[in-house]
């Protein structure tokens, strides 16, 4: 049985990148764990999707598991903003030479060079006991670099926010399945 479901849930469709962050944020938003720690209302979110992105094979579930842990680090992040910079997220969705890429990009506190070397390493965090495992980073990278044969990375200064970039191939050829 465990492993029926798990071919199931590794199973790539075709998917439509907009779609599926706009289903991640809805979860973000209604999650009820997530709404009693962050108002995601309260953040501001720009879009910017380019209309010529094709579909992409995708495991639907674990591209969500990889958004909601990006969404709810910047959710995090943010809370530290001075009343002068309100939380804003910059969500953008294009396409380059075999890639469908999807960036989450916040105004928050950044990472210093220390942090941004080890952010993709397992057990990795800067929150307190119970509010992070410093898993979300590291399995999201082996969502994105193994299952999907993709690039996952981040981009970031002390005081200069935060922003992840994840390059999906749109060539299936490449899937694991
Ligand atoms: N957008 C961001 N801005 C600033 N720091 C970040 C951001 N995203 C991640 N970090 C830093 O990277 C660490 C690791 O993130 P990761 O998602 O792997 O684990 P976590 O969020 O701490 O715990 P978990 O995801 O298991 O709940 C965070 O604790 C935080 O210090
Ligand atoms: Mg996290």
């Amino acid at each position: 049985m465990l492993q029926f479901s798990r071919r199931a849930d590794s199973h790539k469709v075709p998917a439509a990148l907009s779609e599926i962050l706009e289903q991640t944020l809805d979860l973000a938003a209604n999650d009820y764990d997530l709404k009693k720690k962050y108002d995601f209302r309260s953040i501001e979110i720009l879009r910017d999707f380019a209309p010529d992105v094709p579909l992409i094979p995708v495991v639907v579930s674990e591209l969500e598991q990889v958004l909601l842990n990006l969404l709810e680090n910047a959710a995090h992040a943010m809370q530290e903003n001075p009343p002068d910079r309100p939380p804003r997220l910059t969500l953008r969705i294009w396409k380059e030479a075999g890639y469908g890429v999807l960036e989450v990009e916040d105004n928050g506190p950044g990472l210093d060079e220390a942090s941004r070397r080890r952010i993709f390493e397992p057990f990795f965090t800067t929150k307190g006991p119970g509010l992070g495992t410093g898993l979300g980073l590291s399995v999201s990278y082996v969502i994105i670099t193994q299952n999907h044969k993709g690039l996952l990375e981040v981009d970031s200064a002390p005081n200069q926010g935060a922003r992840f970039t994840i390059r999906l191939p749109l060539d299936e050829g490449n899937s694991r399945d």
